[in-house]
């Protein structure tokens, strides 16, 4: 079935089964592979979105749950020029082997959207995605230096 989908400011027309999640369109059809692929079952993060500027897990809504809600992935987000996070992950060198990064920029940039300053406690409770490899406190570093509090 055909679905007309807006991804990053682009529309497009996908030929997938209606239940196929947003994560495997993006990925397959669409190319954009900065999503990934962790759990399928809602509770890593690797795959998450932003679904009508909400974050979401990609893993676990449609393409036709999604409907006309305009999607925002990690290739959207720096597009033009990088986004405050992304240059904060890099000066404070935050990834390791890098799989979980784009879900956990993606989980930030809602956590810091409209030039929030949150505190640790915030980032606790906003960031619940996984890191293999337990780059939790440069990450809560990264964000507080995004949003400008260091
Ligand atoms: S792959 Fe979607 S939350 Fe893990
Ligand atoms: S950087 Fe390796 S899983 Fe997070």
């Amino acid at each position: 079935m055909a679905f007309s989908i807006k991804v990053n400011g682009t529309q497009h027309n996908v030929d997938v089964d209606g239940d196929t999640p947003l994560l495997w369109v993006l990925r397959e059809a669409l190319g954009l592979t900065g999503t990934k692929y962790g759990c399928d079952v809602a509770t890593c993060g690797a795959c998450t979105i932003h679904l009508g500027g909400s974050v979401t897990r990609s893993c676990a809504v449609s393409v036709q749950e999604a409907g006309e809600r305009e999607i925002v992935t990690i290739e959207g987000l720096g597009a033009s020029a990088l986004h405050p996070l992304q240059t904060a992950w890099i000066e404070q060198d935050v990834s390791q082997c890098g799989y979980c990064q784009s879900g956990q920029i993606m989980t930030a940039a809602a956590l810091v959207a409209k030039g929030a300053k949150p505190s640790d406690a915030d980032i606790d409770k906003a960031m619940s995605n996984i890191c293999r490899c337990g780059t939790y406190n440069r990450i809560k570093a990264a964000i507080k230096r995004a949003s400008g509090q260091g």
